[in-house]
């Protein structure tokens, strides 16, 4: 209800005339300061209305006479990284292993790229850090089926084991037990006698390493140690590619398993091939 106007006798303040149930309400307008700030925030708001873009339209959208654009500036900081990353894998790739390794901060790149792809493709098979399981080679352990140099881990990347590629490592221990080549009993002698050469079996074992001489020598050399230029694994230590146990053993010896490495030269070019073999060498393992 509309009452008159009067001052309040408590604030001393001017009343607007408007009562409920007795209570009046006083006339306390805004201050001035908070006037101003709105009327600024809105000429602000209409200006950058027209200076960036604002409306949007059924399809698009008001570009602002500025033509600014978010995406356009995320582009170009994409296209900045993107060529400045190539530059560094341009230089990967044409540079020398030396060369790479003697600058640190391009060292570094190869590093962290062949890292985050080593995550990516190769760890499922050769497990987080290059661990390794049975059948997938540790590449962390130093103990290389075919070498450890820089140029030959890139090598074996690049065309793969077995592949199928011309140039993948090739090689093949024959099929002794499938294929006839050693009786049953002769395959069991066989190996009693590798298993001694980690220590697992003792005694008397002259006609297993009589077999092992004649068969197996020229691929896992005259006393185990392996030969690279075969992939054939070191005998004579504690690690295994795929077991120590007889049973493991004599499956070997009767039917080998060949394990196939995919070749990444169909995935990857050769300056992020490299960084996976400085990665893959920075492991522990690299010769
Ligand atoms: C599908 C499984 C698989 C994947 C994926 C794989 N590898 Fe292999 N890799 C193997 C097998 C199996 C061998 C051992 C083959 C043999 O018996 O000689 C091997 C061997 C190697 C060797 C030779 C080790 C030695 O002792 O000489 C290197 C180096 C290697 N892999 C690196 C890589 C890298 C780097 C990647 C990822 C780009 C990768 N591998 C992905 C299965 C795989
Ligand atoms: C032509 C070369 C060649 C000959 C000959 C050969 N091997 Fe092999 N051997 C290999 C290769 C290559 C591998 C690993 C490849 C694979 O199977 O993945 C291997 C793997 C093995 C392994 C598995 C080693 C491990 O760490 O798990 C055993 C055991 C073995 N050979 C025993 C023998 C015995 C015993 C003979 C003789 C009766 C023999 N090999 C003859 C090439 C040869």
């Amino acid at each position: 209800m509309p009452t008159k106007i009067e001052k309040d006798s408590v604030t001393g303040h001017m009343t607007t005339g408007h009562e409920w149930d007795g209570l009046k309400e006083l006339n306390q307008p805004l201050p001035k300061w908070w006037i101003y700030i709105l009327f600024a925030t809105i000429a602000f708001s209409a200006v950058y209305f027209v200076l960036y873009p604002s409306i949007p339209y059924f399809t698009g959208y008001y570009h602002g006479t500025l033509g600014y654009s978010q995406r356009d500036t995320v582009d170009k900081d994409v296209a900045a990284v993107v060529k400045q990353r190539s530059g560094y894998m341009d230089r990967i790739r044409t540079l020398s292993f030396a060369d790479i390794e003697k600058d640190p901060q391009l060292n570094a790149v190869a590093l962290t790229a062949g890292r985050i792809t080593f995550a990516n493709n190769c760890q499922p098979c050769h497990g987080a850090g290059g661990g390794g399981s049975p059948g997938y080679p540790a590449l962390a352990a130093g103990n290389w089926l075919w070498g450890g140099k820089l140029a030959d881990i890139q090598q074996t990347i690049t065309f793969g084991i077995r592949s199928g590629l011309d140039d993948a490592r090739q090689s093949l221990m024959p099929k002794f037990g499938a294929e006839g080549g050693l009786k049953p009993a002769e395959i069991e002698q066989v190996a009693d006698y590798v298993m001694t050469l980690y220590g697992q079996t003792k005694g008397d074992t002259a006609a297993g390493q009589k077999i092992f001489a004649d068969n197996c020598a020229s691929c896992h050399g005259d006393h185990g140690e392996g030969k690279r230029e075969f992939g054939a694994p070191r005998l004579a230590g504690k690690a295994h590619l795929y077991g120590d146990t007889r049973e493991i053993v004599v499956a070997q010896i009767t039917n080998p398993r060949m394990g196939v490495m995919p070749n990444w030269n169909t995935r990857f070019d050769t300056g992020m091939i490299k960084s996976l073999a400085l990665y893959v060498h920075s492991l522990g393992g690299g010769e």
